[in-house]
């Protein structure tokens, strides 16, 4: 007993004292601003057959095609994960976010599970369950920020064609529609749509692309089809949310990533860099807050699917409905190369010319605040929340010795990126919250466990939570706002 209190004393100290080593007694955010973690369904919910929940697409890609395998030789997949559809363990995980000390959650509701068959017949006790979790959220003061989809569909769906019919958007809404009609008084912060871009342009094609015999630029433009049938169901759903008059806001979350070039002496870096941004940032930016296409994004994407053309009643009703807020994704800047084996010769993903390598880029949090300031100047300002933001490292990163998991690197990058946020509000910017990604570690897609985001560890074959080090320095950011 003595030695377990020795043991818990040095813990906590050493805890305190890494923390105290980051320089973070300046952070302060204004009054009523919303900081807390986000996670996606897929990624932690497990239970997928519970209480008659259908299959939905990753199920599929998951168990049947074993996508995992491609990346990391191992077939893992999301039908335990972190337990979270089970109550009893999500009380603890809600217990958990109080010692945190946050006051939102960013979690998504699995459409497979509302509607089984992806429409018609609405499944009760899946509603029943995310009633109950909004409840217990809020009776433990923190408010419900629900995303409808984060990149799950019920798998019938695919089999009529998925986001390339047109059907799609009818689909769509009809699931928004259940949503709102159940949690719409009770939940005042809706995200449509989690990273349309990152859905289709990249993962589709880590999953599907192996197994294709198309060209890779057409493989990859004709993904656009799916992004723009999502920008319609975006546009109508909140053209339809708004008439509710709940109100509550709606927007759509991006992962977006400022642009430069890899080497800003290379003229066909420096060139490629404009499209790029075209393709990452501009193609969702420009349709949600001008209601047009960018020229150069649409013209690469053409060349590749000329059948990609949006009528102008199409165009009129993306220009006729703004999101409330844009929700931001950021990970890290992009650092563009020529490469002509890449989709359009833009190659953003191979350079990280950091020593320490972040899963999703490389660490500058400046790249938040230019963000941030690009943002307000050429979007009018819209109010932001940053929806995720966060850093996964290899396991064998985080030191675990006797117990005390030393994620030094997360926790440089949570206080710096919070300092960016910070910076930029105190320059005008219109951002109202920060979410971290994530909680907990969890299924990173194609890349299974193998990747952790999270501030809490998880022991896949207990379910045992474990803090890192990063949980108590949010927690004492948390603390003193
Ligand atoms: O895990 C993902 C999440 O689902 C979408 N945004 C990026 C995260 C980390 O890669």
């Amino acid at each position: 007993m003595k030695q377990y209190i020795f043991s818990f004393v040095v813990l906590l100290t050493s805890q305190l004292a890494a923390a105290q080593t980051l320089d973070y007694k300046s952070i302060h955010f204004p009054k009523g601003f919303l900081l807390g973690v986000s996670t996606a369904a897929y990624q932690v919910e497990g239970g997928w057959q519970a209480d008659g929940k259908g299959e939905s697409n990753w199920d599929f890609y998951a168990n049947k095609v074993g996508v995992t395998q491609f990346l990391t030789g191992k077939k893992e997949t999301g039908n335990v994960a972190d337990n979270m559809y089970d109550r009893t363990q999500y009380l603890k995980d809600i217990a958990l976010m109080k010692q945190l000390g946050i006051n939102t959650y960013r979690f998504s509701i699995e459409w497979s599970r509302i509607l089984p068959n992806g429409t018609g017949a609405v499944n009760e006790k899946a509603l029943a369950h995310y009633d109950l979790l909004i409840d217990d959220l809020k009776a433990n003061g923190i408010e419900p920020f629900v995303t409808l989809y984060h990149f799950t569909i019920p798998q019938v769906l695919i089999e009529k064609g998925g986001w390339t019919n047109p059907e799609s958007v009818n689909w769509y809404t009809h699931f928004a529609d259940v949503v709102f009609a159940r949690y719409g008084k009770k939940v005042s912060k809706f995200i449509t749509f989690n990273e349309p871009y990152i859905e289709h342009f990249l993962a589709d094609r880590l999953i599907n692309g192996p197994m294709s015999k198309e060209p890779m630029n057409v493989q990859y433009a004709r993904e656009m089809i799916k992004v723009h049938h999502q920008l319609l169901a975006n546009a109508t759903t909140i053209k339809r949310y708004h008439a509710l008059k709940l109100g509550g806001v709606i927007g759509l979350t991006a992962n977006l990533s400022p642009c430069s070039p890899a080497d800003p002496n290379n003229p066909n870096d420096v060139k490629i860099t404009t499209l790029q941004d075209g393709l990452l940032n501009r193609l969702l930016l420009d349709p949600l807050f001008k209601g047009t296409y960018p020229a150069d994004a649409l013209a690469a994407i053409q060349q590749y699917a000329p059948e990609f053309k949006p009528s102008a009643d199409e165009m009129a009703l993306l220009a006729s409905q703004k999101p409330d807020f844009l929700g931001i994704n950021f990970y890290a800047p992009a650092l563009v190369k020529y490469d002509e084996k890449s989709p359009l010769n833009c190659n953003w993903m191979d350079t990280n010319p950091d020593v320490v390598k972040s899963h999703n880029g490389p660490v500058r949090p400046d790249g938040l605040y230019d963000l941030l300031m690009r943002i307000k100047t050429e979007y009018g300002n819209p109010v932001t929340y940053i929806t995720e933001n966060g850093a996964g490292f290899e396991g064998a990163d985080e030191a675990n010795v006797a117990g005390k998991i030393n994620d030094q690197h997360r926790a440089d990058y949570l206080v710096g990126h919070l300092k960016a946020v910070q910076r930029a509000i105190q320059d005008g910017a219109n951002t109202k919250g920060y979410m971290h990604w994530s909680l907990l570690d969890n299924f990173e897609w194609v890349f299974g466990y193998s990747v952790h985001f999270g501030m809490v560890a998880v022991d896949l074959n207990t379910q045992q939570r474990t803090p890192k080090q990063s949980f108590y320095v949010y927690q004492a950011i948390l603390k003193q706002q």
